[in-house]
């Protein structure tokens, strides 16, 4: 994403090797989370954050010639995947001035929408939740609690606020294939249920083959492969609308995937991900006075988020039965809102029943019951990888989250409507030149045993 001005830079080569480049020294922000026990006593974890490889300059390892400039590859040093891994390298991170991300204080990031730069702009990122220089903080979340603070009042209609995770290696993929030299300590290894196809680099290859700018996003593209995972989202949301989405895959681990299993298109029920997922919407499920500003969760303020995954025999290594879901704010509990739609249970949590019944009056494909449902998801919820970002939407400018949905459907039909932001907000021009200033807190993460890491009032 990156067009960086060869003249100021004017150092000897000190590039290592492939595909590591030393422009820029990398250095994980800090952002330390707590782990909490049974009896409610919590321990500190000096956890660091690192940006997704995507959104680094790629140079040939040689010099400062970019790889991939906009949304091309250099034909020269990228005539194929393996020759582009070979002779290209990722660069470290200026992760204040170039991207947006900072740390305003211990434990909190804040996530920039539109950064502008020396290279022009820095639009959204992602980032992964660091154990060590080299390692991705490991989750196993089954019969746990993931809790979080989040500030939305900065975060308008058409933007998403994303916490969530996704079943990537520990290393970024760098013990899998040896010719990524550049791991997790540069955000490698990226993957998730949509199998994203605008990946750069995928098992140690660039995904060359294929490649082809997006026709409305200046710095994205797609190439013939896609990177699949199981993915749950914690959190999707802005100012005025939320959703939580457990989406199992039949692969474990990150793949990479090709043609009809990416799931694009017509074989979007075919795919070896469920891209819909089963998704818990407080508007969408009916109650449209539960989340936004001054409402029963208030977004104008601070407030923190408590998703709990039950299992079958409440241990460990039971099944995945049921996802819940809390918000607290000014000291008080605020449980989920429940369902009022006709034809389906009046719940507050997700479970196989809650999906069932929900496709059904909706008239969506269960494909997420087809995947192998919460038994599926909670088998994938053992190795996770903690994803925090900030993005607005080039392909339906976000209204599957907070508008209507179908765009063309009719907003009395249950399920169409799932917010009540206007449909033209999230259109990426739109929302780029009218909140460039937007921005996402992100803070107090806490994993522990069920009910430790929150006090129920
Ligand atoms: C592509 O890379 C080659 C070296 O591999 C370089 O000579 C050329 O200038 C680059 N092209 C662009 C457009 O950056
Ligand atoms: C957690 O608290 C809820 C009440 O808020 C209770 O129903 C549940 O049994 C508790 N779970 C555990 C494992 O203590």
């Amino acid at each position: 994403m990156l067009v960086r001005s060869l003249a100021a830079l004017t150092f000897a080569s000190l590039v290592l090797g492939q595909q590591v480049g030393t422009n820029t020294a990398e250095k994980h922000p800090s952002m330390p989370i707590q782990v909490c026990t049974k009896s409610g006593s919590c321990t500190k974890e000096s956890t660091s954050v690192v940006l997704d490889s995507n959104w680094r300059w790629a140079h040939v390892t040689s010099g400062y010639t970019n790889c991939y400039t906009g949304n091309e590859w250099n034909a020269t040093a990228c005539p194929d995947g393996k020759t582009c891994a070979k002779n290209c390298a990722i660069d470290g991170a200026d992760y204040a001035k170039t991207y947006g991300i900072t740390t305003p204080s211990s434990g909190a990031l804040k996530l920039q929408f539109v950064t502008k730069n020396d290279n022009g702009a820095n639009v959204g990122s992602r980032v992964y939740l660091m154990a060590s220089d080299t390692k991705y903080r490991m989750f196993n979340l089954l019969n746990k609690e993931f809790t979080f603070d989040v500030d939305v009042s900065k975060l308008p209609c058409g933007l998403n606020g994303a916490v969530y995770f996704s079943e990537m290696d520990e290393d970024g993929g760098m013990s899998k294939y040896s010719t990524n030299r550049a791991g997790a300590k540069y955000g490698t290894g990226y993957c998730d249920s949509q199998c994203p196809t605008d990946i750069k680099f995928i098992n140690g290859e660039a995904n060359v083959e294929g490649w082809g700018g997006s026709a409305n996003d200046q710095n994205s593209g797609s190439g013939k492969y896609g990177s699949c995972c199981a993915e749950m989202d914690i959190w999707e949301a802005n100012l005025d609308a939320a959703a939580y989405t457990p989406h199992p895959c039949k692969v474990n681990g990150p793949t990479r995937c090709e043609g009809a299993d990416c799931g694009n298109g017509d074989d979007r029920y075919s795919g070896v991900c469920d891209k819909d997922g089963c998704d818990f919407n407080s508007f969408r499920m009916g109650d449209q006075s539960f989340y936004g500003t001054q409402m029963t969760v208030d977004t104008s303020k601070p407030f923190t988020i408590v998703t709990q995954f039950i299992t079958t025999d409440g241990t460990d290594n039971g099944k995945l039965k049921q996802i819940n879901r809390f918000y607290v704010q000014n000291g008080k509990t605020i449980p989920n809102s429940v369902v009022q739609i006709d034809g389906i249970d009046p719940v507050n949590h997700i479970d196989d029943n809650f999906c069932a019944q929900q496709k059904s009056v909706f008239g969506d494909n269960n494909y997420f019951k087809t995947i192998g449902g919460m038994t599926q998801m909670g088998n994938q919820l053992k190795k996770m990888v903690l994803v925090l970002s900030v993005w607005d939407d080039h392909a339906v400018a976000m209204n599957w989250l907070d508008s209507n949905y179908p765009t063309d459907g009719d907003a009395s039909t249950p399920g169409i409507a799932r917010g009540r932001c206007d449909s033209a907000a999230g259109d990426p021009k739109t929302v780029e030149a009218a909140h460039p200033d937007a921005s996402v807190i992100y803070s107090n993460i806490k994993l522990g045993a069920l009910n430790s890491t929150f006090k129920a009032t």
